[in-house]
C-alpha cells in the first residue's frame, strides 16, 4: 500500500481539512493510505537563520521539524496544504518550508508527487497554489498538480480527475516530464552543489545526479533538456566546477 503524508496549515479543521478528507476517501479507493499531519499540533520553531543546516547537514534547533522531516522521506507522495491568509500560504505551514533549507541543496524528496491544495474566501488562490508548487520545485520533487477552492465553488467535492495525475506519478514518476523551470532550476542546485559545498558535492555524486540533466536519467523533452544544459555548463564555466566532469 503506498502512503502519502499531508502537511496541513490550518488550525482549524476547517475548509482545507475538509478537502483533505475527501482526497483521503479517494486515495483509499486506490489503495493508498493517507496520513494528515496538523502542524499547529507540533512545535516548529522559527529558522535561526545561521544556514548551519546547508553548511553542516544538521540543524541547531531542538523541535517536531525533523521527525516531520523523516516522515516525508519516507512518504510515496506528498499533499501541501493551506488556507489562504493575507494573500499567501499560513505562517506555520511557512515557518516549516524555511526549515527545510537545506533540501534545496541536499535535495530529499526527488520523484515524490506532490500535490498542492488551498482554500480561500475569494482572493490569493493562484498566488498561494503557485508559491506551493514552487516550493515542491525547489525540493526537487515532481509536480502533480494543484487543488483550489473559494466560497463560490468549497461545496464541489474533489473529483477523480483531480488526483489523477497524483496517482499515476505514484505509480510511475519517472514518467513525469519536467517543465523548462525544473531543469533550469536542477542545473543551478547542481551548479552551487558543484562548486561551493564539499558536502553537496559528495551528496551529488553519491546520487548520480551530477552529470545528468535531471533527478532521473530523464529522456523525456529533449529540446528543453538541451537548453537547460547549456544554461547549466555556462553557469559553472563562469562559477568553477569542483571533483567532476559535467556533459551531458
Ligand atoms: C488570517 C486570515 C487571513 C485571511 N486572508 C484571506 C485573504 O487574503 N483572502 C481571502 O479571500 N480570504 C482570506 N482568509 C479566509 C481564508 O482563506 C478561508 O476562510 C479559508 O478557507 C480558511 O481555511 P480553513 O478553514 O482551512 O482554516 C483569511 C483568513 C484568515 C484567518
Amino acid at each position: 500500500m503506498k502512503k502519502v503524508v499531508a502537511l496541513l496549515g490550518s488550525k482549524r479543521r476547517g475548509n482545507t481539512y475538509h478537502l483533505l478528507i475527501q482526497i483521503k476517501a479517494l486515495l483509499a479507493e486506490n489503495d493508498v493510505d493517507l496520513e494528515i499531519i496538523e502542524l499547529y499540533r507540533f512545535e516548529i520553531k522559527d529558522c535561526a537563520g545561521c544556514t548551519v543546516c546547508v553548511s553542516k547537514g544538521s540543524c541547531i534547533l531542538s523541535d517536531d521539524v525533523p521527525q516531520i522531516m523523516e516522515q516525508l522521506v519516507k512518504a510515496d507522495g506528498i499533499i501541501l496544504a493551506s488556507p489562504v491568509y493575507l494573500q499567501q500560504v499560513s505562517g506555520k505551514i511557512k515557518t516549516f518550508i524555511d526549515r527545510t533549507c537545506s533540501w534545496y541543496h541536499r535535495p530529499a524528496l526527488t520523484k515524490k508527487p506532490i500535490l498542492c491544495v488551498a482554500t480561500t474566501k475569494g482572493s490569493g488562490l493562484k498566488a498561494t497554489l503557485s508559491y506551493l508548487q514552487n516550493v515542491a520545485t525547489q525540493w526537487g520533487a515532481l509536480n502533480a498538480g494543484a487543488i483550489g477552492r473559494t466560497i463560490f465553488n468549497l461545496e464541489k467535492h474533489v473529483g477523480k480527475r483531480e488526483i489523477a495525475k497524483f496517482l499515476q506519478l505514484l505509480d510511475d514518476p519517472e514518467s513525469y516530464a519536467p517543465t523548462l523551470h525544473q531543469l533550469i532550476e536542477f542545473e543551478v542546485q547542481k551548479s552551487l552543489a558543484l562548486t561551493l559545498s564539499e558536502l553537496d558535492t559528495a551528496y551529488w555524486n553519491a546520487h548520480n545526479w551530477s552529470n545528468q540533466s535531471y533527478f532521473y536519467p530523464c529522456k523525456r523533452v529533449p529540446f528543453k533538456r538541451a537548453i537547460s544544459g547549456a544554461i547549466g555548463n555556462l553557469m559553472r564555466k563562469r562559477m568553477g566546477k569542483r571533483n567532476t566532469d559535467i556533459s551531458h
